[in-house]
C-alpha cells in the first residue's frame, strides 16, 4: 500500500533531496505484530516541523538520531490525526480517536499516515482548535509547559525568542503563571505584546543586555529564557553580559535555555561526542551554579522531554487554551499545504531560525482517491461552520461544516459530481487548495 508522503532520497540539502511523492510505501502496521506494539496507526491531519527535523535532514546526528534506513519520511510525530488501527492490548487509544502526538523520533511524520506512540498521544485536544492548530501544541507546547514551571508568582521574566515555535507559548504560559512583567526580544515586537509581553525588544535596535532599565535593581529579571543563543556565553562571570540584567542565583534568579552550550546545531555522532560536547558542559554548569550561586544566576537546562504518563503537560495546556488564556500561533496564519515546493520552504523556514510560530504542513490537503471518486476535502477548518463554498467554475454548495469529528460526509451532488468531503475549518481561499497529484481545479468540473 501507498500513500502521498514527503520523502528524502538522503541527507543534505532540502532542494536536492526532499519532494513530495504520491507512492511512498505505506507504514507497516501489524496490530497483533511485535513492532507495532505501543504504536497506532494515525491518518495525518497536519503535521508541525521543529529544530530537530532540520538537524536530522542535515545528517548531523545520523549516528544517533537518524532514521533506520534512507529514504526516509521527514518530519517529526508532531501531528494531529485519527486513529486508524491500534495494536492489540492498546488500552488508551482506540480506533477513530482525535489525537495529538508529541514526537519520539524525527522521521515519519509528513505523510499521510504516520506511526504515533500510544505513550506519546492525548486524546481529544479542544474542539475550537484546527488540526493545524492541534499539531501546533505538540513538542512546542507541551515544552513551554514544562519550561514555564520554572516561572513563580510575581516573577519578572525575560523570553529571548519569544515569537518561535516555543517562545510563543512560552510568553503566553508566563503570564498565565503570574508573572508580574513579561519582556521578549525578537524582531516580531507587535505579536509580542499581543501575546501578552509588557514590553517587547527588537534585538535589532536594542540591545537587551545593555539595557539600563533592566540594570538597575528593581529592573533585573528573575527569570531568563534563552531559546535561541548558547546563553551561557551570557552569564559567565568572564564578560558575560547577563549578568548585570539577570539576579543572581543567591537571589532566586535563574537562566532557563533549551539551547546547549555547544549550541542549536551541534553534531552528533557518537553518544560519547553527544556526552562530551552536550550532557558534560550542561551538567557541569547545573552542578556549578547550584554550588555557587552568588555570582550569577543558577543554570538550567530543559531536555526534550516527553509527555508524563498523566499527559500532564496537555491537560494544563489544552485548559489554558480553553480557558482563553494561550492561543496557538502559526507561521504565517496558516499551515502549508502538502506540496514539494511548500514544504521545501518550511524546511528552509525551520532551517532559518527566524519562524514566527509553528510551522504546520498539511498532509490531508489533498487526498488521493480511488479511481472515480471524486472528493474535495478543504484542508483546516475552524470553529465557524462553512455554510457555503464557492467554485470557480461557479458551481455551489452547500458546506458540510466541520467533518472531522469523524464521518465522512457525502452528499449527492448536481452534475454527476459524486462526493464532497469537508475537512474541519479552512483558513485560505478555496482558490488555494492544493489538489493531488498537481491537478488543477478544472479537475472539478462536473463530469456527468
Ligand atoms: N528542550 C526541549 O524540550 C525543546 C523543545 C523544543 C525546542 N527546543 C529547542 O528550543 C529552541 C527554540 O525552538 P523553537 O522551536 O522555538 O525555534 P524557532 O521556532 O526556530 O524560533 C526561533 C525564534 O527566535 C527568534 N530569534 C532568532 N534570532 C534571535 C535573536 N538573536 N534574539 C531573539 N530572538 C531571535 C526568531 O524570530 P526573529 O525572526 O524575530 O529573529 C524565531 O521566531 C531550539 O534550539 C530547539 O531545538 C527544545
Amino acid at each position: 500500500m501507498t500513500m502521498r508522503a514527503a520523502l528524502c532520497s538522503s541527507y543534505g540539502p532540502v532542494d536536492e533531496v526532499l519532494s513530495v511523492v504520491e507512492d511512498a510505501p505505506r507504514p507497516t502496521f501489524d496490530p497483533a505484530g511485535k513492532a507495532s506494539r505501543g504504536y497506532a496507526l494515525v491518518r495525518v491531519q497536519a503535521t508541525a516541523l521543529a529544530p530537530g527535523d532540520v538537524r536530522v535532514l542535515s545528517g548531523r546526528t545520523a549516528e544517533i538520531q537518524g532514521p533506520p534506513s534512507l529514504p526516509y519520511v521527514p518530519g517529526g510525530a508532531d501531528l494531529c490525526g485519527v486513529v486508524e488501527a491500534v495494536a492489540d492490548g492498546e488500552t488508551y487509544l482506540k480506533v477513530g480517536d482525535n489525537v495529538v502526538s508529541q514526537f519520539d523520533r524525527n522521521w515519519g511524520g509528513l505523510a499521510e499516515y504516520a506511526l504515533a506512540k500510544s505513550s506519546q498521544c492525548a486524546r481529544n485536544p479542544p474542539a475550537g482548535l484546527s488540526p493545524a492548530e492541534v499539531a501546533a501544541t505538540a513538542s512546542s507546547g507541551a515544552s513551554a509547559v514544562v519550561i514555564s514551571r520554572h516561572v513563580k508568582r510575581g516573577d519578572r521574566v525575560l523570553v529571548i525568542g519569544g515569537s518561535g515555535g516555543v517562545g510563543t507559548f512560552l510568553v503566553q504560559l508566563a503570564r498565565a503563571k503570574g508573572a508580574s512583567y513579561v519582556a521578549a526580544v525578537s524582531t516580531q515586537t507587535e505579536l509580542m505584546a499581543e501575546l501578552g509581553a509588557d514590553k517587547s525588544i527588537d534585538y535589532r535596535e536594542e540591545d537587551v543586555w545593555a539595557s539600563s532599565e533592566f540594570q538597575a535593581e528593581a529592573g533585573k529579571f528573575d527569570v531568563v529564557f534563552d531559546l535561541v543563543e548558547k546563553g551561557w556565553d551570557r552569564v559567565t562571570s568572564k564578560g558575560g553580559r547577563a549578568k548585570p540584567i539577570v539576579k543572581t542565583g543567591w537571589r532566586g534568579g535563574r537562566f532557563v535555555t533549551t539551547v546547549p552550550p555547544c549550541g542549536k546545531w551541534f553534531d552528533g555522532h557518537s553518544m560519547w561526542q553527544v556526552v562530551r560536547v552536550f550532557m558534560l558542559p550542561v551538567l557541569g554548569k547545573i552542578i556549578g551554579t547550584s554550588l555557587w550561586p552568588w555570582g550569577r544566576p543558577r543554570y538550567k537546562f530543559v531536555f526534550g522531554l516527553g509527555i508524563d504518563a498523566k499527559r500532564t503537560q496537555f491537560a494544563e495546556l489544552f485548559a489554558l487554551i480553553e480557558a482563553g488564556d494561550v492561543r496557538v500561533v502559526l507561521d504565517g496564519g496558516r499551515p502549508r499545504p502538502f506540496t514539494t515546493e511548500e514544504v521545501r520552504a518550511a524546511f528552509k523556514l525551520q532551517e532559518s531560525g527566524h519562524a514566527h510560530g509553528k510551522v504546520v504542513v498539511q498532509p490531508l490537503a489533498g487526498v488521493k482517491l480511488p479511481r472515480g471518486l471524486l472528493m474535495l476535502t478543504l484542508g483546516e477548518a475552524f470553529n465557524q461552520p462553512l455554510d457555503r463554498v464557492e467554485f470557480s467554475n461557479g458551481l455551489q454548495m452547500p458546506a458540510l461544516g466541520r467533518f472531522f469529528d469523524q464521518s465522512l460526509c457525502e452528499v449527492n451532488l448536481p452534475g454527476g459530481l459524486q462526493q464532497l468531503a469537508f475537512g474541519r475549518g479552512f483558513n485560505q481561499p478555496i482558490s488555494d487548495v492544493v489538489w493531488p497529484q498537481g491537478a488543477s481545479k478544472n479537475h472539478f468540473q462536473p463530469r456527468v
